[in-house]
């Protein structure tokens, strides 16, 4: 069966589902996404996606494409068209088709909406057992990281170079700081048994499985520290970890080269793991 994707009001075959080349999102990135998990069928952390794409179209003054129930029964939809198992659902709203101008077209242009599907093989993929490996690049994207939009392309770039370097992913860094991954937040266990992921701000996304993985970490009583952790305090440390829609909770084993602790998967970071995805299929709607 060919995948359906929804695009701007319909529900196509994917190689019919087309967007104008005059697109904001296609000429200027001037688009933003959201990417949940699909488990058993269900959304995971629906609601969390929805308000995180309404601050990220109000940061822009993007236009709001379809109000939150019409986005939920799209998400439901296009799983249900599709036969979605296990995978997630895509989506992205850019500013519309308008004639190329750095100025943003007139407030009434109608946004582009589209969804995809993707599937998955397994909610317990290679890298949740033996953990991965990443790299260490200088963090060179723009200045509004907490803004989920499609200018992906630095972190492509430094996920792709880290790849062909025999890494897993990559961890960017500012000023000595790791911000985070590629498409992940970024954690260290310090040797006092404290979790520590850089606070919220303008340099990192505000993600949604961080919220819910510090949120079950508290309710478990391991003490949580937000603020900036060094490469070497992560070289350093008991355990490193990511979180993200698609990584869940998994292991970090060695960075830039130098092993976490044994250079093994940390039991924190299994037993969050395994918390985590608990509590999103007993929430996912
Ligand atoms: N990426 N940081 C960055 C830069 C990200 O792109 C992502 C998500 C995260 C984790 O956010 P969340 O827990 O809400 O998935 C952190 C998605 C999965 C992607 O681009 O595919």
């Amino acid at each position: 069966m060919a995948r359906l994707v929804y695009c701007n009001g319909a529900f196509v075959e994917e190689a019919e589902a087309k967007v104008s080349v005059f697109d904001r999102g296609f000429l200027f990135a001037d688009a933003v996404y959201e990417v949940t998990a699909v488990i058993g069928g269900k959304l995971v952390d629906f609601a969390a996606h929805l308000a995180r794409l309404r601050r990220s179209l109000t940061e822009l003054d993007l236009a709001s494409p379809a109000d939150d129930d019409r986005l939920l029964a799209l998400h439901r939809e296009i799983v249900h068209r599709n036969a979605l198992d296990l995978g997630h659902v895509y989506m992205q709203v850019t500013r519309g088709a308008a004639d190329r101008d750095f100025v943003w077209p007139a407030r009434d242009t109608p946004p582009t909406l589209v969804l995809f599907t993707q599937t998955r093989a397994t909610l317990e993929p290679r890298e949740a057992e033996t953990g991965i490996r990443v790299a260490l690049a200088p963090d060179l994207r723009w200045g509004r990281g907490d803004i989920k939009t499609v200018q992906l392309l630095y972190a492509s770039m430094a996920k792709s170079q880290a790849k062909a370097r025999g890494f897993d992913d990559v961890w960017m860094e500012r000023d000595g700081f790791v911000t985070e991954g590629s498409s992940n937040n970024s954690y260290i266990l310090s040797n006092d048994g404290t979790i520590t992921t850089p606070s919220l701000g303008r340099s990192i996304l505000p993600g949604i499985t961080r919220q819910a993985v510090l949120r079950a970490a508290s309710e478990a009583g391991i003490a949580v520290e937000e603020r900036a952790f060094t490469v070497a305090e992560a070289q350093g440390a008991r355990e490193a970890f990511i979180t993200s829609a698609g990584a869940f909770v998994t292991p970090v084993v060695a960075i830039d080269g130098v092993p976490v602790a044994d250079g093994r998967p940390g039991e924190l970071s299994r037993r969050l793991r395994r918390i985590y995805l608990d509590e999103a299929i007993r929430s996912a709607i």
